[in-house]
């Protein structure tokens, strides 16, 4: 079973490499993300989250998980909204969290497919979520100062 990086942990702060499709690590290391995601109740993975510094995200679709490799937001809809979020590598800590409402997501498929995503409400959340994690961003780098100096207390216990 994978272990989730945890923050402060700075491969989380890294900005993540692009992989190959044919890149054969790819073979074991895609269902056992699903499975990490699925055991810590995640809605979506991304792979600097399990150590490895690639462009690699799971997102789940109802009951389904799909994989995602060199993921990348194309474009995003002027229209936000803040709702709150959640992170594996910040746990126990929620933040509300401006996102576009709607973007489209160039990425590539296990196979080698280039494929254009267009994610509306939470779906778009979720890409623009993992997305950050290979740019090297978490939620906490995208709310004001103010919020992140209200959850110092928080941030001071997970960095224990
Ligand atoms: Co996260």
């Amino acid at each position: 079973m994978l272990k989730i990086v945890k923050y402060p942990n700075p491969i989380l702060k890294k900005k993540s490499e692009e992989i190959h499709h044919d890149d054969k690590s790819l073979r074991s290391l895609i269902p056992q993300m699903i499975e990490a995601m699925k055991k810590n109740q995640g809605v979506g993975l991304a792979a600097p989250q399990i150590g490895i510094s690639k462009k690699i995200i799971v997102i789940t679709e109802g009951e389904e998980a799909h994989a995602f490799l060199n993921p990348r937001i194309v474009k995003q809809s002027k229209e936000k909204e803040r709702d709150e979020e959640g992170c594996l590598s910040l746990p126990g800590l929620f933040v509300g969290v401006l996102r576009s409402k709607q973007v489209e997501v160039t990425a590539e498929t296990l196979n080698g497919q280039k494929i254009k995503i267009k994610a509306r409400d939470l779906a778009a959340r979720i890409f623009q979520h993992e997305i950050d994690h290979i740019e090297g961003k978490l939620i906490i780098h995208r709310i004001s100062p103010l919020a992140q100096w209200k959850l110092r207390n928080q941030l001071k216990n997970l960095a224990k």
